[in-house]
């Protein structure tokens, strides 16, 4: 472990623990203001590293990687004051258990909205028009010439897009929809206003329609009880063997053996996956025997000022609940109540 170039000037300063090296927007201002020690290496503190490294600290900076249960808030001890996860979503840490310790949980919503629905649709696109399978063909020098049935697929534009989860991504992804003249069909728990509904020309319907006539499905619900194998063989089997499935929420959101089957059988056209469950995706796992299965590392968020912009949100929730003032974006502000 790197002890962060801020570690120096320790009186008074709160100790942090930051889990990763991330962008400079993010980590200048707390190893300015804190006695920060940072995890330098590429992968995660291994478990047994991450509970020492918390232990006595005031704050810690997490990542998607980082369990946040109750093993780890014991250790922490309790003086730790604040948990900002480097992310939107949360899965990673018991919420319930921060809550009834009275710690607050900051994540990084809205700046990573755009970029994420950026990459969903490349992965739309690239699934459709089989642009890794194309790569490959050129790369194994099987391009003898310009061919009338090589590597054909679906058309996007005039397509019908299904999305499941009609947040603030799932809304961005509609809008990319609009400029390829799609039918834009969602689901979530509940059905949005109609304004909502309008300003996308999207419709809202039960999953097993949405599922039936999607060309497109693509998911963005946060991973819950109730989403873990949302996509299981059964609803996998409610897609027409001509459509592209497409994962940008939570890996464990799909059944990755029930794609398999789906997939190899013909039962799907396509999936493209920027994650997997687990995470990272086995060598030896079968869906990387599939030329229709394209799989790409976790890389949503991954554009330079979208990883920035998650630094300086990240940074802010910890500075913020180390000084005891409430998170700019807190996950849990039922903390708050009654204080
Ligand atoms: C998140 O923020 O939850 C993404 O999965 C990583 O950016």
């Amino acid at each position: 472990m790197g002890d962060g170039a801020g570690t120096g000037a320790g009186a008074g300063r709160p100790r942090v623990f930051v889990a990763r090296v991330i962008p400079e927007d993010g980590l200048a201002p707390v190893l300015a203001a804190c006695d920060a020690r940072v995890w330098e290496d590429e992968l995660p503190p291994p478990r047994a590293d991450l509970l020492r490294a918390i232990e006595g600290c005031d704050g810690v900076l997490t990542l998607l990687t980082d369990r946040v249960d109750d093993e780890f808030l014991d250790r922490a001890g309790p003086q730790l004051k604040v948990v900002s996860n480097y992310a939107v979503g949360f899965d990673n840490i018991d919420v319930p258990a921060c809550t009834r310790r009275g710690i607050p949980v900051g994540n990084t919503p809205g700046v990573l909205t755009e970029t994420t629905a950026d990459l969903a649709w490349a992965l739309i696109m690239a699934a459709a028009r089989r642009l890794p399978e194309g790569d490959r063909y050129v790369r194994a020098s099987r391009w003898k010439t310009w061919g009338p049935m090589l590597l054909l697929g679906p058309d996007v534009y005039d397509a019908t897009l299904g999305i499941v989860g009609f947040g603030r991504i799932g809304q961005a992804v509609a809008r990319r929809a609009m400029g390829f003249g799609m039918t834009i069909l969602y689901h979530d728990v509940s059905q949005l206003p109609v304004e909502v509904e309008a300003a996308y020309g999207a419709t809202f319907v039960p999953l097993e329609e949405l599922l039936a006539r999607s060309d497109f499905v693509s998911l963005h619900v946060n991973l819950t009880p109730e989403t873990r194998q949302l996509m299981n063989a059964e609803r996998l089997g409610w897609m027409k063997p001509s459509a592209v499935l497409v994962n940008t929420s939570r890996g464990p959101v799909v059944d990755p053996r029930a794609l398999y089957d789906a997939l190899s059988r013909g039962g799907l056209f396509a999936a493209a996956l920027d994650v997997t469950d687990p995470e990272p995706i086995p060598l030896d796992d079968p869906l990387l025997t599939l030329d229709n299965c394209l799989v790409v590392p976790h890389i949503a968020s991954a554009s330079r000022a979208t990883r920035g912009k998650m630094g300086a949100m990240a940074a802010a929730n910890l500075l913020a609940g180390l000084r005891g003032e409430r998170l700019p974006t807190p996950v849990n502000p039922e903390v708050y109540e009654g204080r």
